[in-house]
């Protein structure tokens, strides 16, 4: 998928992007971000991909995971390179297009946070394709999101207007393309993984607007959709 790689740009954006998430998101974007380590053991490799300024990555790193964080931007790696050279993590750092790195190779665990919505779905669609080349039999992927409604007509107003404003502001700079909230199980079950998990991180105190992570597993071959546990 060549021509993906080329056009969203996060370089102008760098050094801002994490501190606006937590502005607008009033830091649920970063709690969602760090609910996967609870599935990460010492040891287990770890592919973060489209990682940016990866806080994720680090704190995998810390806990002791084997990670590579992938990002085409060097400018969003940066920071994710001075706090690993900071801490001495032992960390690999890749610049290149998601679609064109670790061909080949296989982890624990992929982590994709904010970077499937980049993308158009079609483009999403073979995206998560190839993150689910990237991911061993059994293994698991772990998706950040904003999150579709759950609730009545305020709550999807609400999410809506949220989401839309976000989204319309991203794709006015070109960070992503315009798309409507996915559903990203209903993806993943499709890519062939069983949803193990999925928590919420509502922004304020009723259900609408929230972000969410999801967590699937990787079905071995010749497992059933029902058998699996
Ligand atoms: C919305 S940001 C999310 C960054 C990070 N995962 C986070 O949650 O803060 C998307 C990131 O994906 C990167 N990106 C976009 N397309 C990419 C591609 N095809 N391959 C690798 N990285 C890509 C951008 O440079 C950017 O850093």
């Amino acid at each position: 998928m060549p021509a993906v790689a080329t056009r969203y740009d996060y370089r102008a954006i760098a050094f801002c992007y994490d501190e606006l998430a937590a502005i607008y998101s009033l830091g649920r974007i970063a709690r969602s971000k760090r609910a996967f380590l609870s599935h990460v053991r010492p040891g287990e490799s770890v592919l973060v991909a489209g990682a940016g300024r990866g806080d994720d990555a680090l704190a995998a790193a810390r806990a002791g995971a084997v990670v590579t964080a992938v990002d085409r931007s060097g400018t969003m790696l940066g920071s994710l390179r001075t706090v690993a050279a900071r801490e001495e993590l032992v960390l690999e750092c890749v610049e290149a297009p998601v679609e064109a790195s670790c061909e080949g190779r296989i982890f624990d665990h992929v982590v994709a946070h904010y970077f499937l919505n980049c993308f158009s779905d079609p483009e999403a669609r073979a995206m998560l394709r190839v993150l689910s080349r990237r991911v061993g039999p059994g293994g698991r992927i772990h998706l950040a999101d904003f999150a579709p409604s759950e609730g009545g007509r305020l709550a999807r107003w609400v999410t809506g207007v949220y989401y839309g404003a976000i989204a319309i502001a991203g794709w006015a700079l070109r960070l992503c393309a315009l798309h409507a909230i996915p559903d990203l199980p209903g993806w993943l079950e499709n890519a062939g993984f069983e949803v193990k998990s999925t928590k919420r991180f509502a922004v304020t105190p009723g259900a609408a607007p929230a972000y969410w992570s999801i967590t699937g597993r990787k079905r071995v071959q010749g497992e059933s959709a029902a058998s699996t546990d």
